[in-house]
C-alpha cells in the first residue's frame, strides 16, 4: 500500500511520530514467522501488518513462568488464509462493530455498507455491516512506519468509497511497551469528506495461556467493570435498538457493584439471550459512566475494566479514555480454532489444542456502537477535514495478585 504524502504529514504533525525512514529501521525487522517484537521489563509483544495487529503477548505468571495471553496464529501468513477470521487481535476499522441496516446518513445523504453478517431470506447478503466490512482494516495488510525496540506503528491509507464509506481516512496505530505494560494509541483523520470513524483493539484474552490444566474456559476469569452500571440495548442481531438498559444489581450483567467471576454470571437472570438469538454467554457493550463524577484523568484514574485469574494469578487493568467497553465471552468458539505453539497444555488428552467455547474474553475499549445512527445519543463519530484527529487510547497494567505492584 502506498502511503500519500499530505495527510500523512499532517497526521504524523498530529500525533507526534516519526515518519523518516531512519526511525523506521531502528528496530530489528519481522522474525522468521513475520512478527515484529517490542520488548521490555516483564513483557514481550509480538505484532504483525495484518489488521495492525497483537500476535503474541508475554506476562509472567505467580511462578515466573512466562504465558502467553493473547489468541493468535503461529506466523503472519496463516492471519490470511484461515476461514473464520475472528479478528484476532486486529483493529477493526473504520467503523468496529455493527452498523443496522448497512446504512448510515450524513446531511442528508444516504449510504450503503456491504453486508457481511446475519443473512436472512430478505437480506441474503446480510443485514448489517460488521467491523469496516467484508474488506474491512482488520484484513488489510497495514504500513509499518516505525519500529524501535519498545514501540511500533503501523499506518493505513483507507481510500475514498472503500467499503462504501465516503472520504480518504489515514490512520496511526502506535503499541508500545513499558515495565508490565502495553499501551496503545490509535489517531485517524478525516482528510477528504465528512465520514464515521471507530477504532479499537480486538484482541482474545486468556490470562493463563491456556495452560491451566483444570480448565481451558475464562468462566473462572474474575471482571470488574465499576463504571458500568449501564450497557447498550440489542435485538437478536446484537443492533443497539436506541435503549439504554441497567444492569441491576446481582444479575447477570452487572459487573459494577463488585468483581465478579464470568461462570457466576452464567447463573444468574438475564444470561439467556445476552448475546443475540440462541446465544448464551457475553456479547456487551457496557457504557463507561464517569462524566458525572467530575474532571479525571484516564491514565491514572480507573481502570475501567479489571480482569484476573486465580490460577496465573495474572491481573490486568485496563485504563482507557473511552466511554464504553465491548466484552464478548467467545460463545462462538468451537474447538476449530488451534492455539499456537506457544500456549496450551502438550499430550494432556483432556486438553485438545483448540480454543473452546468460552475460552477467552474480547474486550474492546470504543465508543458507544452504531452511535451514528442512534442521534439521540448525541455522540461525536462523524468525523471531517475539519475536525482534529480521531484519537482512542489505552493502557494494559500488569500484576500479579496478592504481590505488591511495581511501581
Ligand atoms: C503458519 O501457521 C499455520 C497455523 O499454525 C501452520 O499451519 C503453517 O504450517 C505455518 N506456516 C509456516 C510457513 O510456518
Ligand atoms: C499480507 O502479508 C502477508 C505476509 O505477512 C502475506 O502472506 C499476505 O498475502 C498479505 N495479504 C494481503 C491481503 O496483502
Ligand atoms: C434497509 O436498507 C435498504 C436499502 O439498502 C432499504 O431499502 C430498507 O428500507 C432498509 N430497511 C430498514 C428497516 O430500514
Ligand atoms: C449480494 O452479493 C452478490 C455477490 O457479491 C452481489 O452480486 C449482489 O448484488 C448482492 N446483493 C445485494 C442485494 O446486495
Ligand atoms: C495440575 O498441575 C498441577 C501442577 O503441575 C498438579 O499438581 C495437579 O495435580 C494437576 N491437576 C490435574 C487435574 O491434572
Ligand atoms: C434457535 O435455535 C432453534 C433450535 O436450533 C431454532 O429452531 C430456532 O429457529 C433458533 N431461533 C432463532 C431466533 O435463531
Ligand atoms: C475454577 O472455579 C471453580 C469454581 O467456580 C473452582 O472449583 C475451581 O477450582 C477453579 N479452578 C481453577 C483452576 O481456578
Ligand atoms: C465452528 O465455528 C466456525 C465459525 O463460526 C464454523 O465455520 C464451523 O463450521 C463451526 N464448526 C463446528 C464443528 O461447529
Amino acid at each position: 500500500m502506498k502511503l500519500t504524502g499530505n495527510s500523512l504529514a499532517v497526521l504524523a504533525a498530529a500525533a507526534a511520530l516519526p515518519l523518516t525512514a531512519s526511525a523506521a529501521s531502528s528496530g530489528s525487522g519481522p522474525d522468521k514467522d513475520g512478527k515484529y517484537w517490542i520488548r521490555a521489563k516483564g513483557i514481550e509483544a509480538s505484532f504483525i501488518p495484518y489488521g495492525a495487529s497483537i500476535s503474541n503477548l508475554f506476562i509472567n505468571d505467580r511462578y515466573g513462568i512466562q504465558r502467553d495471553l493473547v489468541g493468535g496464529f503461529d506466523n503472519a501468513t496463516y492471519y490470511g488464509i484461515d476461514k473464520q477470521h475472528p479478528h484476532f487481535g486486529g483493529v477493526p476499522g473504520r467503523y468496529a462493530n455493527r452498523i443496522k441496516n448497512s446504512t448510515f446518513v450524513i446531511d442528508g445523504k444516504t449510504y450503503h455498507t456491504p453486508p457481511n453478517e446475519n443473512p436472512t431470506k430478505a437480506a441474503p447478503n446480510g443485514s448489517d455491516t460488521l467491523h469496516g466490512g467484508p474488506d474491512g482494516w482488520d484484513w488489510r495488510n497495514f504500513t509499518v512506519s516505525a519500529h524501535t525496540a519498545t514501540s511500533i506503528t503501523f499506518s493505513i491509507v483507507d481510500p475514498d468509497g472503500k467499503e462504501g464509506f465516503p472520504g480518504e481516512v489515514v490512520s496511526h496505530i502506535t503499541y508500545t511497551v513499558q515495565e508490565n505494560q502495553w499501551d496503545f494509541k490509535m489517531v485517524a483523520l478525516a482528510t477528504t469528506k465528512k465520514t464515521p470513524i471507530m477504532l479499537s483493539s480486538h484482541t482474545y484474552w486468556n490470562l493463563d495461556g491456556y495452560a491451566n490444566n483444570e480448565t481451558q474456559t475464562a468462566l473462572n476469569h474474575t471482571l470488574h467493570l465499576p463504571y458500568s452500571g449501564q450497557r447498550v440495548d440489542v435485538d437478536g442481531f446484537l443492533i443497539p435498538t436506541g435503549d439504554i438498559l441497567a444492569n441491576k444489581k446481582n444479575t447477570a450483567n452487572d459487573f459494577w457493584s463488585q468483581p465478579k467471576q464470568l461462570g457466576k454470571g452464567f447463573q444468574q437472570s438475564g444470561i439467556k439471550e445476552n448475546c443475540g438469538n440462541n446465544c448464551t454467554g457475553f456479547d456487551t457493550c457496557y457504557l463507561v459512566n464517569r462524566d458525572a463524577l467530575g474532571p479525571f484523568d484516564w491514565r491514572t484514574e480507573g481502570p475501567v475494566a479489571s480482569l484476573s485469574s486465580p490460577w496465573s494469578g495474572i491481573h490486568l487493568d485496563v485504563y482507557s479514555d473511552q466511554t464504553a467497553f465491548q466484552v464478548y465471552s467467545c460463545n462462538g468458539q468451537n474447538g476449530t480454532l488451534a492455539l499456537k505453539k506457544t500456549q496450551g497444555l502438550h499430550n494432556n488428552k483432556h486438553f485438545p489444542r483448540t480454543i473452546p467455547k468460552y475460552g477467552c474474553l474480547v474486550m474492546e475499549v470504543e465508543d458507544w456502537i452504531d452511535g451514528i445512527n442512534n442521534p439521540e445519543w448525541g455522540r461525536k463519530q462523524i468525523w471531517g477535514p475539519d475536525d482534529g484527529p480521531y484519537v482512542v487510547q489505552a493502557s494494559y497494567r500488569f500484576s500479579i495478585d496478592g504481590k505488591k505492584k511495581s511501581s
